[in-house]
């Protein structure tokens, strides 16, 4: 949808993002749908992978917390978000450096 008639809550509006220069802030998305639909219980793991946690955050800044006041993601409309957790992947080189430290 053209960025001119796209609403401003929707999704792809909040989660699409760029840094000062215009360059998109990308993330690698790994969503994995789970459900019991018998109990009603359906939903998304929402997993995500970014070189730098500043990314996702500001992703999530701008679904939830309605910035500009009033405006937040629509998606919430639908559904709920329960719980998150942050893990710390260390890059090759940061173990390459703890192995060397090491001696
Ligand atoms: C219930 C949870 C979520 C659902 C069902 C969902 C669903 C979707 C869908 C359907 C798209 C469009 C995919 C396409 O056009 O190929 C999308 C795009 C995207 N989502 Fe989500 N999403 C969820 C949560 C999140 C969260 C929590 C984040 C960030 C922390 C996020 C970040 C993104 C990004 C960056 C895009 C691409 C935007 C673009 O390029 O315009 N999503 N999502």
């Amino acid at each position: 949808m053209p960025d001119d008639i796209k609403p401003a809550n929707s999704h792809s509006a909040l989660a699409g993002i760029e840094d000062e220069n215009g360059a998109e802030l990308k993330i690698v998305r790994d969503n994995m749908p789970f459900g019991n639909p018998a109990k009603g219980e359906v939903g998304t793991f929402f997993i995500a992978y970014a070189s730098t946690f500043s990314t996702t955050q500001k992703m999530l800044q701008r679904m939830f917390i309605e910035d500009p006041p009033g405006n937040y993601d629509r998606i919430l409309d639908f559904s709920k978000a329960y719980t998150g957790s942050l893990f710390f992947a260390p890059s090759l080189d940061i173990l390459k450096q703890y192995s060397a430290d090491a001696g």
